[in-house]
């Protein structure tokens, strides 16, 4: 292998991604003047964060009594008590503080007559412990995220945070139990970068594009996940995926949740409120996990709209005036992909992968976790999708990945500025890029072979099995299948090609990789369902229809040994709310 070119750049500080809790930590390192850069692989404001609609929780009562610690009960229970009490507390006090924050930075949040901060229904969020639907979802219409984005961008901007856009983080170097960098990968040029830090935060989103149907933008691929595992590093909880109900049919684009909580109804082929059967106190606005699974109940038993695997979204009776200034994103999207009329027509919707409940694990302190047993990996943080903290346990409510991001994205920053006077910094070789090197140059070999199998057509096959297999319901036979095919593509993709070799802008290149990153997540999520024999959340076992608590509250973790998957379990903190049975 001849000796790799890099180019060499030192911090105290990195943050790799630059959607909220990225943006979140880099405005926490700016104010404490430490000297970092930020590292993102897509111009900021196109982060995932920006596609975030109907809004952040917080129990702010701008319109009825609520309570920080109702959101927690209900964070709890909608996590079918995987989460991990203590954090979830912290998280859901630290929302209300959270969102005025971003009230004083100049988000232009939806005002209720009065100049309130507007606030609306969401699924599993109710007062008094599960009595019945609050108004807790804090909106901007149903752009929330993008305002977020923006809001969180312009404040970086007025700070003089230094950006990397444009760059994909390939590897993370971690030594002596610390993390010490990251190689990436400039777009623009083709070249590799070793970036030295004494600490390093990953903030790099969710892995929502191993599924066929999603709501995940083309950028979800599970980077960050993926090289830490890669890295050494653990992931914790991986077989939770969240299935949201409401896709837009065949396409998975998201229409917000907010639609409901505003009144919107789902029908089957019949023309029935079938939720009504399903959760006769919450209705439409029951978890995601099971409204999901109602919607598949459905079409299996012949209820589908026209026998076909899809249910209707009923938002006629809503009204023009509520939908242009509440819903008019996802309205505008209904019109431009399905040519209907949302005002006037049923919408056709089905359940899309959406989030990943589990991720690089973390204490709620964002630092990140070597073990099960809480040792530390020093100096290495994340926030965001990327991570499981865990505050959303076995299905995450909406609205609190908002709260997820920005809430422990700060912390995360926070965090560094506490640790950045114990940590150093260790040289790191120019060989550390060898391994990110060899991936490239093994696809681009590959490429001279016309023969061999294509990354698109391994893509689609990878999609396709964790779709049929491991999606909204699971079965031991199902998974078993899923595991030997994802292991067989994940030794095919070694083999496949790309088309283009070159070094400006190659993203089929970028994709290869980002596809090599996604099937060792697909890879951990189906050996860990497969593992987790019982139902709970998202993660529906048909031959254990049950949750089994007396063997499986507990966390996962999965560690990648010698080129195979080792399993290791962490118990859940339980600080006030002792499990039940979850019923809505
Ligand atoms: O339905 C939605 O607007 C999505 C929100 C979320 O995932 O939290």
């Amino acid at each position: 292998m001849p000796k790799t070119e890099v180019v060499r750049h030192r911090f105290d500080a990195l943050v790799v991604g630059a959607g909220g809790a990225g943006l979140y930590a880099a405005l926490e390192l700016a104010k404490a003047k430490i000297n970092f850069a930020v590292i993102t692989k897509l111009y900021p404001t196109r982060s995932h964060t920006g596609a975030a609609q109907g809004g952040i929780g917080a129990a702010l009562g701008n319109l009825e009594e609520d309570s920080p610690l109702w959101h927690a009960f209900d964070t709890v229970k909608g996590g079918d008590y995987l989460c991990d009490q203590d954090a979830v507390e912290y998280m859901c006090q630290a929302a209300v503080e959270t969102v005025l924050e971003l009230e004083h930075m100049g988000l232009p949040f939806s005002r209720t007559p009065e100049g309130k901060i507007a606030q609306r229904r969401f699924g599993g969020h109710t007062r008094n412990y599960g009595q019945g639907p609050v108004r807790r979802s804090c909106y901007a219409a149903d752009r929330t995220g993008h305002m977020i984005l923006q809001t969180l961008y312009q404040n970086c901007i007025k700070r003089g945070v230094p950006f990397f856009d444009e760059f994909h983080v390939v590897d993370l170097i971690v030594s002596d139990g610390a993390a010490r960098g990251v190689v990436a990968y400039e777009i623009k040029t083709g070249g590799l970068h070793i970036i030295e830090a004494k600490a390093v935060v990953f903030a790099t989103g969710g892995s929502g594009r191993m599924f066929s149907i999603t709501s995940n933008a083309h950028a979800l691929t599970g980077d960050g996940m993926a090289i830490a595992l890669m890295s050494g590093v653990p992931l914790q909880d991986m077989e939770f995926f969240q299935f949201h109900p409401t896709g837009i049919y065949k396409l998975g684009i998201l229409l917000s949740e907010a639609a409901r909580g505003e009144g919107g109804i789902l029908k089957n082929g019949k023309g029935e409120r079938f939720m009504e059967r399903y959760s006769p106190k919450l209705l439409d606005l029951a978890p995601r996990d099971i409204v999901s699974r109602c919607i598949y109940l459905e079409v299996r038993e012949g209820r589908g709209v026209q026998g076909k695997d899809y249910v209707h979204l009923d938002l006629t009776h809503i009204g023009r005036k509520v939908l242009d200034e509440k819903l008019p994103d996802i309205t505008e999207f209904v019109r431009t992909y399905m040519g209907l009329e949302p005002a006037t027509d049923m919408v056709p919707v089905q359940p899309t992968a959406h989030y990943a409940m589990g991720g690089v694990p973390t204490d709620k302190t964002a630092r990140v976790l070597a073990k099960a047993d809480g040792t530390k990996v020093k100096g290495f943080y994340a926030a965001g999708e990327c991570a499981c903290v865990s505050v959303h346990g076995g299905n995450r409510l909406g609205t609190n990945s908002l709260v997820d991001i920005l809430v422990f994205g700060r912390q995360a920053g926070r965090s560094i500025v506490e640790d950045i006077n114990q940590l150093s910094h260790e040289e790191i070789p120019d060989r550390a890029a060898n391994r990110a090197a060899e991936l490239f140059s093994q696809f681009k070999t590959n490429a001279k072979n016309p023969a061999a199998e294509t990354v698109g057509k391994i893509r689609e096959e990878m999609r396709r099995v964790m779709t049929e297999h491991c999606g909204v319901f699971r079965t031991a036979q199902g998974l078993t299948d899923c595991v030997s095919q994802i292991e067989d593509t994940v030794d095919r993709l070694t083999r496949a090609r790309i088309f283009d070799t070159s070094a400006t802008f190659n993203t089929d290149l970028l994709e290869a990789v980002e596809l090599h990153n996604l099937l060792r997540l697909a890879w951990v999520t189906s050996a860990g369902a497969k593992l987790r024999e019982e139902s709970r959340g998202a993660h529906s076992r048909e031959d254990f229809p049950k949750r089994n608590d007396a063997q499986w509250l507990k966390h996962t973790f999965c560690e990648l040994k010698d080129g195979k998957l080792a399993f290791s379990f962490k118990p859940v903190t339980i600080t006030q709310f002792q499990p039940q049975e979850r019923k809505y």
